[in-house]
């Protein structure tokens, strides 16, 4: 993968980027309306110049607040293993059609794109964000690594193969999914690809996250963009026992998506309770400026003392081995 190219024209000319950060949910169980919901939004950012766009976590394939699956300790009920059914039903594959279309609408827009989905391969959900370019299609995935507390009993768990930061016109972008903004040795690793632009889509509304965010920007001298759903009660299938609890207006989370810069300045303030598109101007310039005197995976670190070593080879539970060549195959 190509090395980030610094601008050396100093400051002749400025070069804002634009980056949309959606703060917005879907509806639950109903992927095809979360597709269109997520194109019309991509539009309205691509028209007012975004040149990426930045969808929450588990934006399509949904993210269920509250609903508890039919778990408690040393039994599942009937009723959670249908539910479990249609949320696995919802979610997309990648390569699946929808991915096409994402692909495609990132091209027709010239943007990129990066979408928090549920991942479904063969039998188990990820929670995953999908990358678009519209010069490369799509880049690759990242999958969650550690998804928290009862997530655990819905989706997997990614391995190391799938923690790439990609090379597109706007910089460097990698993502890092809710609580892994919490894994340290997760960030070193982003840092260590050269991140320039670090992506966290969540779920997590907490007040606490903007002081979250601010940190990892000042840590690894990267612009830090986080989108975070906003999701009513509405979101349910009028049918389902949590709308019928909660009614339409209940809001489930609350948004907070934010924005900061590699010197930890706030550039996006998060605003909660309501859907919205905020916009950040982003100068790539910043990073070399921040990293004069912080550089955590190079001048500012003692390998002498703290290494981190990472895995990144793909884990298969299946393993097949055939020697035999295809000739070796009795055609009849
Ligand atoms: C995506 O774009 C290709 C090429 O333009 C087109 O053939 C295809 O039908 C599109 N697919 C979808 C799902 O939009």
């Amino acid at each position: 993968m190509a090395k980030p190219r610094w601008r050396d024209d100093l400051r002749a000319v400025l070069v804002m980027t634009r980056i949309a950060i959606v703060q917005a949910g879907s509806a639950l169980y109903d992927t095809s309306s979360s597709l269109e919901k997520l194109e019309k939004l991509t539009r309205e950012a691509a028209a007012n110049g975004a040149k990426l766009v930045l969808f929450p976590e588990a934006f399509l394939g949904g993210y269920p607040k509250l609903n508890d699956f039919g778990i408690v300790l040393g039994t599942r009920s009937a009723e959670g293993r249908e539910e479990f059914r249609r949320y696995f039903n919802s979610a997309i594959e990648e390569g699946g059609s929808e991915c096409v279309q994402l692909e495609n609408l990132s091209r027709e827009l010239q943007i990129c794109l990066v979408v928090g989905v549920v991942e479904r391969a063969k039998s188990t959900l990820y929670c995953s964000v999908f990358f678009f370019s519209h010069e490369q299609g799509f880049l690759g995935k990242h999958r969650k690594l550690m998804p928290t507390a009862l997530e655990r009993c819905i989706w997997g768990q990614g391995d190391g193969s799938t923690m790439s930061v990609f090379n597109t016109d706007v910089g460097r972008i990698g993502a890092a999914i809710c609580w892994e903004n919490y894994m340290p040795l997760y960030r070193t690793h982003l840092y260590s690809k050269e991140v320039q632009i670090y992506l966290a889509p969540t779920v997590d509304d907490r007040d606490v996250w903007l002081s979250t965010m601010r940190t990892i920007a000042l840590e690894g001298r990267c612009y830090v963009l986080s989108a975070c759903q906003f999701l009513r009660s509405a979101a349910y299938p009028e049918d389902h026992p949590l709308r019928k609890k909660f009614g339409d207006d209940e809001i489930l989370i609350r948004g907070g998506s934010c924005a900061v810069d590699p010197m930890g300045r706030i550039l996006v303030e998060p605003e909660f309770g309501v859907e919205t598109i905020r916009y950040a101007e982003i100068d790539l310039d910043e990073i070399p400026r921040g990293k004069f005197d912080l550089d955590v995976v190079g001048h500012y670190t003692r390998p002498d003392i703290f290494q981190l070593s990472v895995n990144e080879s793909p884990q298969l539970s299946v393993c097949t081995k055939n020697d035999r060549k295809s000739t070796d195959f009795i055609q009849d």
